[in-house]
């Protein structure tokens, strides 16, 4: 089953809200509809999102009316992740030859993202095997499964493969607040994979790591820099600090399309900041009390070993250049 797709004319998409408890199908017709379901991440994970933003320019590639302006609406729906941007832009692009022509660079966003799944999939677990050593014992953070791309992940279809090759210990699943893409989600993908894991809380990674009870982390990214900062979900940053403390291997899983030549470093990123009512609902907040709530932070380069596309291995440890 795909995360997200064209059928009969309309996106449709898992509602990713409404996981684990409900696998609902959400039928969208309208750029509008798609601008909500992104900013309430009922589709989310930067690859899905650019084939979010490909498909919406299909969307409104038949409803010729104000097209800039729709455009401009998906584009900026949410800033962090430059798949999204990437894959409106690549669309849009085909506007003046027509609807089809839109929809064809469209369905291409879909069919590369799902090549590069299968690619990253095996060079991934090719890497964890070399740097991690036997049956390894792996922390991942989010959710960088199928339901962040449209079929097999980056960073968790590494750890599926892995699996595949029965050459994996076991996974410790970060639970991702506020959201919960770890403990919801990421646990949903690998219990239906049949694959051991636990959920640990999103401040015991670094502790686990130093008890040596972790062999690796794993995990993806919404935009990397040309000097090689990860920007990814809040939280990847610590894990990055507690694996360089305890020895072990920092592995990003991303495809090419995640890679952004135009930012020089993760300084130059927005960072969405998604209010404080995803922290502290206002019915329990006491008053007077704010919350900070970024969704993802900068992991600089230097803490990261190597990072995983479907065309290369980036060994950042031994100063290669992304
Ligand atoms: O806010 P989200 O759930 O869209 O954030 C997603 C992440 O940070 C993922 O780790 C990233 O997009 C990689 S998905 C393969």
């Amino acid at each position: 089953m795909r995360t997200i797709d064209w059928v009969d004319g309309a996106v449709e998409l898992i509602d990713q809200t409404a996981l684990p408890a409900r696998l609902t199908v959400l039928r969208i017709g309208t750029v509008e509809e798609l601008v909500a379901a992104i900013q309430r991440l009922a589709v989310r994970g930067a690859p899905a999102l650019g084939v979010a933003g490909a498909l919406g320019v299909a969307l409104a590639a038949r409803h010729p009316d104000d097209v800039a302006a729709t455009v401009r609406r998906l584009e900026t729906a949410r800033p962090t992740a430059v798949n999204l941007a990437r894959g409106v832009r690549r669309a849009a692009a085909r506007l003046p030859e027509g609807a089809d022509a839109v929809l064809a660079e469209a369905l291409a966003v879909r069919d590369e993202e799902i090549a590069a799944s299968a690619a990253m999939a095996a060079r991934g677990a090719d890497l964890l095997a070399e740097l991690c050593g036997a049956r390894p014992r792996l922390l991942t953070h989010c959710n960088t499964g199928a339901l962040a791309a449209v079929v097999g992940g980056t960073a968790l279809g590494a750890v599926l493969e892995l699996h595949r090759r029965d050459a994996l210990g076991a996974v410790l699943a970060s639970e991702t607040r506020p959201l919960l893409q770890g403990a919801r989600l990421t646990a949903w993908e690998l219990g239906r994979a049949g694959v051991p894991y636990r959920v640990a809380v999103d401040g015991a990674g670094p502790f686990l790591m130093a008890r040596g009870e972790v062999d690796g982390v794993v995990l993806g990214a919404d935009r990397i820099c040309a000097n090689g900062d990860v920007i990814n979900k809040i939280g990847t940053y610590a894990h990055a600090l507690g694996a360089r403390r305890a020895g072990i291997p920092f592995v990003v899983v991303a495809p090419e399309s995640t890679v952004d030549p135009d930012t020089a470093g993760g300084e130059e990123v927005e960072i969405e900041d998604r209010g404080a009512e995803e922290v502290l609902p206002s019915s329990a907040r006491p008053d007077g009390v704010d919350a900070v709530n970024p969704a993802f932070d900068v992991t600089p380069h230097e803490l990261v070993t190597a990072i995983v596309t479907e065309r290369r291995v980036i060994r950042l440890d031994r100063a290669e250049r992304v």
